[in-house]
């Protein structure tokens, strides 16, 4: 695996290649992101892995600062999962001077649901990633359904800028006790490990519950938001939503939803989502 950390390095290699594969992360490598390497592998061009902690996404107070680094592990998996190129560059090289043009997805996007409780996060995201997709100008980009909205923000960011790189997305891969993997889960205690995957229990049950018919969506959220306030948790939102757009369903609807949420434990913000 060829390690770059300049944009024009990174250029230079890649010049050519109108087949590349890129997997943005932030780094602190898990099962997760490379599941989503092996699966770029399939698409047979070079695999570019990029490593980028971007400042821009996080809120002040957010952990930015604490937010795990761990490069020299990162490159070992990497090479394991067969990544052909990591790129990890400096704030330097990213941002020379404070980046003063944005990409402002539209609130009915990016100001819904992790937007809500995060502003200014999905504009960040999407701005970093517009500029690895013009630093590396993949053929195809893989991103985690984990993240859901992101994975929308990207979609329609893509067809709304006609960009050619198509958006693949991935299963989001969990531990045996159902906990989707996520660098953050580092940050939880051992007792708040062991009551973390009641989140994934709890978006398991709405959907087994929307599967059987009942579409009281509000009464779903509110008896799925109880139980794990009731657990300790503070819930930021349970909410059943489309797929394709995260808009609120139509009242009677049960195929193309998704159900998603996020909730604190202790200072541990904690995302999942399950599609019905
Ligand atoms: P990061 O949180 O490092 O995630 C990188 C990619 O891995 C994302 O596409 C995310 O959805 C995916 N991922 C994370 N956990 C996963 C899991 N358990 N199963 C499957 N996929 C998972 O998302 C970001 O970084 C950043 O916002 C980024 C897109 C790199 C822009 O800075």
């Amino acid at each position: 695996m060829q390690i770059h950390t300049t944009i024009a390095g990174l250029r230079d290699t890649l010049a050519g290649s109108s087949s590349t594969v890129l997997v943005p992360t932030m780094g602190n490598l898990h099962e997760g992101h490379l599941a989503l390497m092996r699966q770029a592998r399939q698409y047979g061009g070079p695999v570019v892995a990029t490593i980028f902690v971007n400042r821009l996404q996080f809120r002040p107070g957010e952990d930015f600062e604490r937010y795990p680094r761990t490069l020299e592990a990162d490159c070992g998996h990497l090479r394991a999962a067969g990544v052909d190129h990591l790129f990890a560059p400096d704030e330097g090289q990213m941002y020379p001077r404070p980046q003063t043009f944005h990409i402002d997805p539209p609130t009915d996007q990016a100001g819904i649901l992790d937007g809500a409780a995060r502003p200014g996060h999905f504009r960040g995201m999407a701005t970093v990633v517009m500029k690895l997709f013009q630093i590396v100008r993949p053929h195809t980009a893989l991103f985690g359904k984990k993240d859901y909205q992101q994975l929308m923000i990207i979609r329609n960011m893509v067809q709304d800028f006609n960009l050619p790189i198509r958006i693949v997305g991935g299963e989001t891969v969990r531990a045996a006790d159902g906990l989707a993997l996520s660098s953050r889960n580092g940050y939880l205690d051992a007792n708040q490990r062991k009551e973390a995957p009641r989140l994934f229990e709890a978006l398991t049950k709405v959907v087994a519950e929307i599967r059987r018919g009942n579409h009281d969506f509000p009464l779903l959220e509110r008896v799925c938001g109880d139980e794990l306030a009731s657990n300790g948790w503070k819930v930021d939102y349970i909410a059943v939503r489309n797929k394709i757009d995260l808009q609120l369903p139509p009242a009677v609807h049960e195929s193309g939803l998704v159900v998603l949420a996020a909730a604190r434990l202790g200072s541990t913000r904690l995302i999942d989502n399950l599609e019905v």
